[in-house]
């Protein structure tokens, strides 16, 4: 039976590789590595840069593979996204047919951790029911853009026995802020949708390339900080090509906006 290894590899800091995860990386005879295109070489990039750093075994070997471009959502996101994943798990399936024996062991290297935002696990689950190739799954966590974006702001995720909504820039945009949690995430958004928050009085905590040289984190008062976020967010993705980042939203009067970590609008390049 073949395995097939889902390995968390962090999102952009080859430090926040898990001493599990590059051990799953040298049990690995191929490293399936996704080549995204030109424009976001650099994460491509960063993957072979933890294989370098971290690939001890010399039978290991990478292959790389070719991902399609989601359409545009036409009448239905969910269909997109679901002629997408399918077209994807084709790729799956030759790949583990095509490069991997019988009782061969393949990783796939996912951004952060694979159960955050990611469909990797779902799409080798179609895989799977396709029912050409079976396999064992085998998942190594990772260091999420969240944890990533919490340790640079030096603060907690959640407020003092406070649920926490994780959610993408389109629902924050069409719902809001919640009315039973206190800390909203924001991932997925490339069209700031913190813009349209009626209550400039939220605090965001935003972070664009965290854990990476790059890095650039911005806080304060929505309303004192929100125009500073667009531009520095579009100067920054004119500059490299791509940006990804993340923002946590925490509504006023929360016990942890009280202290002084927030009480000043910053931004702080990474050292
Ligand atoms: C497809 S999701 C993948 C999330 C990933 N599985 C994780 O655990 O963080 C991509 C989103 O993650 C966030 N993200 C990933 N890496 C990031 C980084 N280095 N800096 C800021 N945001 C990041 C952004 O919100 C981006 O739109």
């Amino acid at each position: 039976m073949r395995t097939l290894l889902v390995i968390g590899i962090g999102a952009g800091n080859p430090e926040h590789m898990t001493v599990q995860a590059i051990a799953a990386l040298n049990r690995a005879d191929v490293l399936f590595v996704p080549d995204k295109g030109a424009e976001k070489s650099d994460l491509s990039g960063l993957r072979h840069e933890i294989c370098d750093r971290f690939v001890t075994n010399p039978a290991t070997r990478r292959v790389e593979f070719g991902v399609p471009k989601r359409a545009e959502p036409t009448s239905s996101y969910r269909s997109t996204v679901d002629d997408w994943h399918e077209d994807i798990a084709g790729i799956y399936e030759t790949l583990v047919l095509s490069e991997l024996a019988e009782d061969g062991c393949g990783a796939f290297l996912i951004w952060g951790d694979p159960m955050l935002y990611d469909s990797a696990l779902r799409i080798l689950e179609r895989v799977r029911n396709r029912g050409k190739v079976d396999f064992v799954v085998e998942v190594v966590p990772g260091i999420t853009a969240i944890q990533s974006l919490c340790a640079s702001h030096k603060m907690e995720l959640n407020g003092i026995a406070d649920p926490v909504l994780i959610t993408t820039g389109r629902r924050l945009d069409a719902e809001g802020m919640p009315d039973n949690a206190g800390t909203v995430v924001v991932m997925l958004d490339g069209n700031c949708a913190f813009r349209n928050l009626k209550d400039k009085d939220v605090t965001i905590h935003w972070g664009a390339y965290l854990g990476t040289p790059d890095e650039i984190i911005v806080t304060g008062r929505l309303g004192d900080v929100e125009d500073r976020i667009v531009a520095t967010r579009a100067e920054a993705r004119a500059a490299r090509g791509w940006i990804m980042d993340t923002y946590l939203l925490r509504k006023p009067g929360e016990p942890e906006e009280q202290d002084s970590r927030a009480s000043a609008a910053t931004t702080r390049p990474r050292a």
